[in-house]
């Protein structure tokens, strides 16, 4: 394993920039192989850090994989005595304090399958610039404190009509030689990782937005011709973020244009460039006969998200990449409360809660575990994790919490008034929150920098005789890779209180209020409440008011209580939840000992209570009636045993379809839709019981309930009910009838990328179809392409991250199999391989054969031959927990 070029990068290293970039004007002639790129960069010495008298720094531009063929200053070539070219980028002397720099640079685009910097898809050309590629296409400063004017020109084949960058359309016209060109002007400063530039031949679809100001904003969509019907729902998406960025946060948008051009070959979901957001296909198009409901939500998520990031991440941008989370975290909290005010706020809570519990959980107890403002790191791009994004997005909820809707919002206002135009930290944010409010979050801003996920242990004491309840609360944050000794957070937890009867109790100190917000800032700490005529049952941490995990010795009675009684709906499925957690874990041990799995009753009773409650929201239903999913089981802690998670998961499963087969039956005739197709929040929840309650009747295993799932299938009315059906059937039914509806489906739709991706994920995540042997058929297939991160996420990443039967399978295969995958595809794009790891850097967490297997696989990469700088930092992370 090499790591000659795996330098640490430290937060307390961090120095102002000694040059600005006032203007940079880009010039680029378009070609696969040989684009040329001029840049002139408009330099000044930065005057914040610029001493009387001194003798000048050289200048450093970073750069990679680039051809340099020229530099001048001031018009004039440049000895070559007065730079050097290192890896890495470019050092030159300067005899002024300001100058006009001119580099001139050739790149393939074609060549280049990392997809970041300018790369080609399906003959396109995009960009991809954060965190660091704007380096892969010219000499640069590439840091995010540098923010500079842009002017963009592009020069292109008549081929290639669209051809679009950031901010204003300037100029176009033709070259002598009949190519096209075209000039951009962004008029706001902006760090090169911003930048986006796309050439084409593209279709686009237009619409219009007009701001609470009155400006009218062109708004246009760019796809390829045969997606140009799948682009409504991203557009009605985007005029609803504009709409509530205005309502919720003032914000208003600024250009004239906004627009989306939407890629199939795409490392992440998408991009928030400077008035031209680039997408990920999958996370942007949609029509009701090719996406599922799940990814109508998911589009309608993204769009917000990057469009948020006009003023969360670009009018005020992050200082350096220590600072990711002061954009992604406050812009994933801000598309959250935009998706629940859109749909149902507790539905959204729960898949917010349960991504938390399942992946950044293990994620901060694992070797790659790192504070939501990371101190130190290899490889920036690995560190776009859940922990920055997801946590990050919970420690400003915790804020909001904290302060409440209005003084949050007085924050906001401060921090987006204050910092405008500027590159700031995480810092600031907190500051900004304080100075508006006059509030202290001193101790609060150790969740900025202590990793791990705190553990809260409750416990209750009532006094009869005073009519006093009280609740001690303990917390401690498990140690992290070079974190030891944590100190105590202020933690937010907001507490309900039931009486015998189910009904809120009153609470004293909360101005009478149904529910009290209790802020946890000692190791352990009590809290009375007074006037409490009976015993009550206490409602814990209502909507997941902190991303800790919460220990109280609920009885499954208590917990059955909870659901049909909790005020906050949140809690009802959590209640759920914890009975499910508790069974499984009584069938787990029932296996290990070798005992016959006994029929888990408390949660039989619990599912049918919810089946029966008419009163409750269908989609609540089907989030209580879903088992939690073996990975999350397996975060529960103790070490994993993937054989006895299968079984105690299998036998509930079933039992719990035999047992209520019959309401299972009713429940999915009532809601059997005779309407057209629409992803609205109502609808969507009867889909979602509904294919709840197919998924049980055809895990009971009757000719009836295949029949009605084959019916489904082949009424074929939108494409959720349809994965849905063909789910079951590849799940339930025998091999050759599953291969031949698999068949079928794929002659219908493979023209279609998108659902040869959903056809690709129902096959590899499937527990049953799923084998290691079909998963490396899949790989051959035609329509799988390994340059392709979506084919790749939906082949291998649902085998090794979504189909845990199959990758623990007992031989290690599935193991050896992820790592030969990873090297491969670290030739092509580290950024993905990097990633695709993930589940092999657990190993110490399971029983020691897998330990030991899942350890040799890792083995395996490391001393495959030389490793990218992403790959490297996870592995050697993993392997260092020896
Ligand atoms: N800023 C993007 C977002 O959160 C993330 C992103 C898109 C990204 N593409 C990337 C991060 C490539 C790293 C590498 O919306
Ligand atoms: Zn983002």
């Amino acid at each position: 394993m090499k790591d000659s070029q795996a330098r640490t990068i430290y937060l307390k290293d961090y120095q102002a920039p000694d040059y600005l970039v006032d203007h940079t004007d880009l010039s680029f002639e378009l070609d696969p192989h040989a684009t040329l790129v001029k840049s002139k960069l408009k330099i000044r010495r930065n005057p914040a850090v610029a001493q009387a008298n001194e003798t000048l720094p050289p200048l450093w531009l970073d750069g990679a994989d680039l051809e340099l063929l020229s530099v001048s200053i001031n018009g004039e070539l440049l000895p070559a005595h007065r730079y050097q070219q290192r890896a890495g980028g470019l050092s030159l002397s300067t005899d002024a304090p300001e100058f006009e720099l001119e580099v001139h640079t050739r790149i393939a685009p074609e060549a280049n399958t990392s997809l970041e910097g300018l790369y080609l898809s399906n003959g396109m050309y995009c960009t991809q610039c954060e965190a660091e590629g704007f380096r892969k296409i010219t000499f640069y400063p590439d840091r995010p404190d540098v923010m500079s004017v842009f002017t963009t020109t592009i020069v292109a084949p008549a081929s290639y009509p669209v051809l679009l960058s950031n901010g204003n359309k300037v100029d176009s016209g033709t070259t002598e030689d009949g190519r096209l060109r075209v000039t951009w002007e962004d008029p706001f400063a902006k760090p090169s990782y911003l930048f986006a530039l796309v050439a084409g031949d593209l279709q686009h679809v237009e619409d219009s937005f007009t701001t609470c100001s009155g400006r009218e904003v062109k708004l246009q969509l760019f796809t390829e011709a045969r997606n140009i019907g799948k682009c409504a729902h991203a557009m009605t998406s985007l005029k609803h973020s504009m709409r509530w960025d205005e309502e919720v946060y003032g914000r208003e948008y600024d250009l004239d244009i906004f627009m989306i051009v939407a890629v199939d070959h795409f490392n992440m979901g998408a991009m928030e460039n400077k008035g031209l957001n680039i997408f990920n296909s999958a996370c942007v198009l949609a029509s009701p006969e090719t996406a599922t409901d799940a990814a109508f939500q998911r589009i309608e998520s993204i769009v917000a998200h990057e469009y948020f990031h006009n003023w969360s991440g670009n009018r005020v941008t992050c200082r350096d990449w220590f600072q990711l989370s002061l954009k992604e975290g406050f812009t994933v909290f801000r598309d959250a409360e935009f998706s629940a005010d859109m749909n149902s706020r507790a539905v959204k809570r729960i898949e917010d809660v349960t991504l938390l519990r399942t992946s950044q959980f293990a994620e901060d107890a694992g070797p790659m575990s790192h504070p939501v403002r990371p101190d130190s790191y290899m490889e920036i791009s690995n560190f776009y994790t859940l922990t920055v994004y997801e946590k990050g997005a919970e420690v400003v909820r915790m804020i909001h919490t904290i302060l409440g809707p209005e003084a949050f919002r007085r924050g906001s206002d401060l921090y987006f008034e204050r910092h405008d135009g500027c590159a700031v930290t995480c810092e600031d944010f907190v500051a900004a929150m304080e100075d508006a409010n006059g509030a202290d979050l001193k101790q609060f801003r150790r969740w900025y920098s202590q990793a791990g996920t705190p553990v809260l242990d409750v416990e209750d004491t009532y006094n009869e005789a005073l009519g006093e309840y009280s609740l001690t609360i303990r917390q401690q944050t498990p140690e992290t890779p070079g974190q030891k000794g944590k100190l105590p957070l202020h933690i937010p937890i907001t507490v309900g209180l039931l009486a015998e009867d189910g009904s809120p109790l009153r609470l004293d100190d909360a101005a009478g209020q149904m529910e009290v917000v209790l802020h946890l800032t000692e190791a352990s700490q009590n809290f009375t409440f007074a006037g409490i005529a009976s015993r009550p049952l206490p409602s814990l941490l209502r909507g997941f008011s902190a991303p800790v995990k919460l220990r109280y010795d609920y009885s499954s009675a208590q917990l059955q209580f909870l659901m049909q009684h909790d005020t906050d709906p949140f809690n009802r499925w959590d209640a759920c939840q914890r009975l499910s957690i508790n069974s499984l874990q009584t069938l787990q041990q029932q296996y290990r000992s070798g005992e016959a799995l006994q029929q888990p009753a408390a949660l039989i009773e619990g599912y049918a209570a919810v089946l029966d409650d008419a009163a409750l929201d269908p989609a609540l239903v089907a989030k209580m009636l879903a088992l939690p999913s073996a990975q999350e089981i397996a975060e529960q802690g103790g070490e994993i045993d993937a054989a006895a998670i299968i079984a105690a998961r299998t036998f509930a499963r079933d039992a719990i379809a035999t047992a209520l087969a019959e309401r299972f039956l009713t429940r999915y005739h009532a809601l059997e839709q005779h309407k057209p197709y629409s992803p609205t929040a109502e609808d969507i929840a009867e889909r979602s019981l509904k294919n709840t309650c197919l998924f049980y009747l055809c895990a009971a295993g009757s000719a009836d309930a295949l029949a009605l799932a084959k019916g489904q299938f082949e009424r074929g009315e939108n494409m959720t009910d349809t994965a849905a059906a063909l789910a079951a059937l590849v799940e339930f039914g025998t091999e050759t009838q599953a291969e031949g509806f698999l068949q079928a489906f794929y002659q219908q739709w493979q023209q279609d990328t998108q659902v040869v991706e959903t056809w690709f994920g129902l096959q590899s995540g499937s527990a049953k179809f799923g084998t290691l042997e079909r998963v490396q058929k899949l790989i051959a297939h035609p329509a799988f392409e390994v340059k392709n991160p979506n084919k790749v996420r939906a082949v291998i990443a649902g085998f090794a991250m979504r189909n845990f039967t199959q990758f623990h399978r007992a031989d290690g295969s599935g193991y050896t199999f992820l790592a030969d995958q990873v090297i491969a595809l670290d030739k092509l794009n580290p950024q993905i391989a990097a990633r695709l790891v993930t589940p092999l850097t657990r190993w110490k967490k399971y029983r020691a054969q897998e330990s030991a297997q899942i350890h040799a696989a890792l083995q395996k990469i490391s001393v495959s031959g030389e490793l990218s700088r992403d790959l490297y930092e996870v592995v050697s992370k993993s392997l260092e927990q020896d």
